[in-house]
């Protein structure tokens, strides 16, 4: 797919579909004559304000060579933000699709009295559209949509030089955020660990990352005794990928951990059918993890970065671990089993142990579809952040805020760790009150982080949309790719 930025004259380019982005009670003025000459029709009717949503379309209209032509409503200049030109750009590329077309043309649009920067709108746009020009139907026979093979952006000579650089980035971004979502989608029994872990690498080869493997074996060997007892009742083999983008020069490491259950189950604590259902997304983090390592790789970002994934099969049988059982953790604490279905933080255990020994990183940032409770509280598209580190809060809301992948800071009260303590152990998997529960799996987490400064995010309500998004097919929303590159670049620069 190519998202390119193109000066045309406009009365030769053929356009199967033009999309003109128009502003309610706007002035015109910045408009090539033959589209100004369209809005200002449109405008003359009464289904068209340019408020969001409104959108009419014109057949062959004099002056161009176009076969369709739409107005597409954006709302006042004044109150125009990021994710109302996402959604516009988004719903002229599902159009486009639906007209089973190959190209697709959209004005780039100059808005004097919004409070975006020209940039902004341009970033905005393109995101929109590139992120909405995804189907997933690999396992369909009959394919009903086609993605467009062209999203052209039409600007300025100027505007072409100016953002070449802005606009391969963003195309990387969300190339980035497809792979993510196509992993969360692709069904449990086709990534198994080992499988999900080829896949990864193949991907992670290509845009020179290195890569490092740790086997049963070797996992056995090292004594990851949380990750193990959640991977014993599988008869799928657990791994640990690790990924390293090492520029030269680079002084700051950033390390990332994603969660990788690539099925929950539940384990023994076996969950409801309900609730089971779409468990093939608890490898969500890791997705997220790894599609923004070969993001950053592929985008030769300046900073040491190491994304670190457990990959990890939650399954019931006779080799499973029960509730009641205690383990060790890779860093020597005793762990009771209250609920075998709180095996994210087991692994995540481990993995955070063993990578911020390893690598010592500047800050750590995990990913996990941890708990349920952190959905009921802040709903299927926020989700949380978890630190106590206000510095590392802010970037990640700033980020989420940028890139609409939202996140919010939840508390970290020190008392509440008294639930997570266990009579026979030195911690407990699960809480001893019902409720709270991101909280303290949270602050499960954070016994594993050796002080270091670290902040996890819980995204277990976002990282899997049923329905689908304004931008973005039902399945894996790739929730979490755009949110670290930005905040990997603003702590970065
Ligand atoms: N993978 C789930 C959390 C989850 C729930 C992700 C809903 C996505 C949507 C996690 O492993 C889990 O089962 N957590 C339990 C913890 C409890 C047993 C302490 C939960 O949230 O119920
Ligand atoms: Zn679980
Ligand atoms: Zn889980």
């Amino acid at each position: 797919m190519a998202l390119s930025l193109k000066s045309v004259d406009l009365s030769r380019e053929k356009m199967a579909y033009l999309v003109i982005p128009v502003c309610e009670k706007a002035d015109d003025a910045a408009l090539a004559p033959p589209l100004a000459a369209l809005v200002e029709k449109a405008r003359t009717l009464n289904e068209f304000k340019g408020k969001k949503g409104d959108c009419v379309t014109f057949y062959e209209p004099e002056g161009l060579h176009a076969a369709r032509v739409a107005c597409s409503g954006l709302g006042e200049p004044d109150k125009l933000d990021r994710e109302c030109l996402r959604t516009m750009a988004a719903g002229a590329v599902k159009s486009a699709m639906g007209k089973k077309l190959t190209t697709l043309h959209i004005v780039l649009p100059k808005i004097k009295t919004s409070p975006l920067k020209p940039d902004e709108i341009l970033e905005a746009i393109a995101e929109g559209a590139c992120l909405a020009n995804h189907v997933f139907d690999k396992y369909k026979k009959e394919k009903n949509q086609t993605p467009l093979m062209q999203i052209i952006l039409l600007a300025t000579r100027g505007e072409v030089k100016k953002y070449q650089t802005l606009i391969d980035r963003i195309a990387v971004i969300c190339e980035g955020t497809r792979m993510a979502r196509e992993w969360v989608s692709t069904p449990s029994n086709e990534k198994a660990p080992g499988a999900l872990a080829a896949e990864i690498a193949s991907h992670a080869k290509k845009v020179g990352l290195s890569i490092e493997i740790l086997t049963e074996k070797e996992l056995k060997q090292k004594k990851f005794g949380a990750l193990l007892a959640v991977s014993n009742g599988s008869d799928q083999k657990p791994c640990l990928v690790t990924l390293m983008h090492a520029p030269r020069g680079a002084k700051k490491t950033i390390l990332l951990v994603g969660k990788g259950i690539t099925f929950d189950s539940g384990g023994l604590n076996l969950k409801q059918g309900p609730n089971m259902d779409m468990m093939k997304m608890d490898m969500a983090g890791a997705a997220a993890v790894a599609a923004t390592l070969i993001t950053a790789a592929r985008l030769r970002t300046k900073i040491n970065l190491i994304g670190v994934m457990p990959l990890v099969e939650n399954m019931p049988s006779g080799k499973a671990c029960r509730p009641g059982d205690i383990i060790k953790s890779l860093d020597g604490k005793t762990i009771e089993i209250g609920n075998t279905d709180a095996e994210g933080r087991l692994i995540l255990a481990d993995a955070l142990t063993w990578a911020i020994a390893r690598f010592k990183p500047d800050i750590t940032l995990d990913l996990a579809t941890l708990t349920g409770a952190c959905v009921a509280a802040l709903g299927e598209r926020i989700a949380g952040i978890f630190t106590t580190d206000d510095e590392l809060a802010d970037l990640l809301s700033t980020a989420g805020q940028k890139t609409h992948e939202r996140c919010w800071p939840m508390p970290m009260p020190d008392d509440y760790r008294e639930f997570m303590k266990s009579e026979v152990a030195d911690i407990r998997n699960m809480s001893s009150t019902s409720y709270g529960g991101a909280i303290t799996a949270a602050l499960f987490l954070s016994e594993f982080t050796n002080n270091t400064r670290w902040a996890h995010i819980d995204i277990a309500g976002t990282a899997f949309l049923k329905n689908g998004g304004d931008y973005c097919p039902p399945g894996g929303s790739g929730y979490g790719v755009r949110l670290l590159t930005e905040a990997i670049t603003a702590w970065t620069n």
